[in-house]
């Protein structure tokens, strides 16, 4: 079957969905956009893109049957209720709301107009998060039970409507519902303590530097950082396993897993060891012969097969990959995080 989709906010984002679903995407055809600038309409017709004159106009049109959400984030809920009560089928770009309270409450149209609903979570198929998920999921160096997860940048101030509270600006909002939900998915566990610290360093409404500690239940925990001033960048990934370490150096997935060497066996000496930072037993290193480096997993991704996903539920009943369940649980990881550093301490839960 063919669909035809309608994009609402046509800045950034809005031209990705439009590029990618038209170039990848058969069985969905972009037809037109409403954006309430000027500019966004003007260029998505010099696109051959219809331009609504008005949302009523876009929600009266029955030929559309699949609505895209890309605006500034406090203009998520109003949209998606509005397209769900027109009948749409719609999706609505990450953070899909400014908490897990209006996430509830569009949840509920979308049960009640039976449409699909469904948030824009591509980062489950970033290459570096699939390759770390693989690590984990197949224990490649035994059981895992710290991992790192970071992106810096050094631009400074959130940019643009990122910077403002009204419109549901922030770090948290922004990249923290993108690297909690990769968490989430690749650890199956409750989170059963979320310990949160925001800073606003350049932003002086909303946070813009963030470290975020969560535990699981089963004992695996996690550290996410999120910078805006880091000019020394740690690794995108550092995970730590019983048998070995993995690094996952960046977005270009640099990086290796070394892990213990089976047949090597050694003993270590009870002495005192004497190195340039002085006497030691426990941080001696390692002699190079116990262990050995690996190269990182290969894994094939494609950030289009989130729409694919989409096309699969509507035409064939397929189960929906990013369910709002899911993304109800990174919300209200989010909401005790700015909870958590309300109160300066970490929150018991159990999400
Ligand atoms: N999934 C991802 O990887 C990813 C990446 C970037 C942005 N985003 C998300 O996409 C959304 C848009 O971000 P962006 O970077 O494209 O922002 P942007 O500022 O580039 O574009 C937003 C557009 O929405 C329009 N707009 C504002 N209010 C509107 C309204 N009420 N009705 C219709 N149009 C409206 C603006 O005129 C603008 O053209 C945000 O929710 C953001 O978090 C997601």
């Amino acid at each position: 079957m063919s669909h035809k989709l309608a994009i609402i906010g046509f800045g950034g984002m809005g031209g990705w969905h439009w590029k990618n679903i038209t170039e990848k995407i058969d069985a969905i055809t972009v037809k037109g956009v409403w954006d309430i600038r000027k500019e966004a309409r003007e260029k998505a017709e010099e696109n051959g893109l219809y331009a609504y004159g008005s949302l009523n106009e876009l929600l009266e049109d029955s030929e559309v049957d699949l609505v895209t959400v890309a605006t500034p984030n406090d203009f998520h809920k109003p949209l998606v209720i509005d397209c769900l009560r027109a009948g749409k089928h719609v999706i609505c770009e990450k953070p899909v709301a400014l908490n897990s309270s209006e996430l509830r409450e569009m949840m509920e149209v979308a049960k009640e107009t039976g449409r699909l609903f469904s948030v824009h979570q591509n980062r489950r198929w970033d290459k570096d998060f699939c390759i770390v998920k693989e690590i984990i999921g197949k224990e490649i160096l035994g059981k895992p039970y710290f991992i790192e997860s970071r992106v810096q940048g050094s631009r400074g101030a959130m940019h643009g409507w990122r910077g403002h509270k009204v419109n549901g600006g922030g770090m948290l909002l922004d990249w923290g519902v993108h690297l909690i939900d990769q968490l989430l998915i690749m650890i199956d566990s409750p989170v059963v303590c979320v310990d949160a610290h925001l800073q606003s360093i350049f932003s002086e409404e909303v946070d813009d530097n963030i470290k975020l500690f969560l535990y699981f239940e089963n004992g695996i925990s996690a550290l996410l950082e999120m910078a805006t001033n880091c000019f020394i960048n740690h690794p995108r990934w550092h995970v730590s396993c019983t048998d070995g370490t993995a690094v996952v150096q960046d977005w270009s997935c640099q990086g290796k897993m070394v892990q213990l060497a089976t047949d090597a066996q050694m003993e270590w000496a009870d002495d005192i060891v004497y190195t340039e930072a002085g006497p030691t037993r426990t941080m001696v290193p390692r002699p190079a012969f116990t262990m050995k480096e690996l190269e990182l997993p290969t894994v094939q991704t494609d950030w289009s097969d989130y729409y694919k996903n989409i096309v699969a539920v509507l035409d064939e009943g397929a189960e929906l990959i990013v369910k709002p369940e899911q993304v109800l649980r990174v919300m209200t990881v989010v909401d005790t995080a700015f909870e958590s550093y309300r109160r300066k301490e970490g929150i018991h839960c159990h999400i």
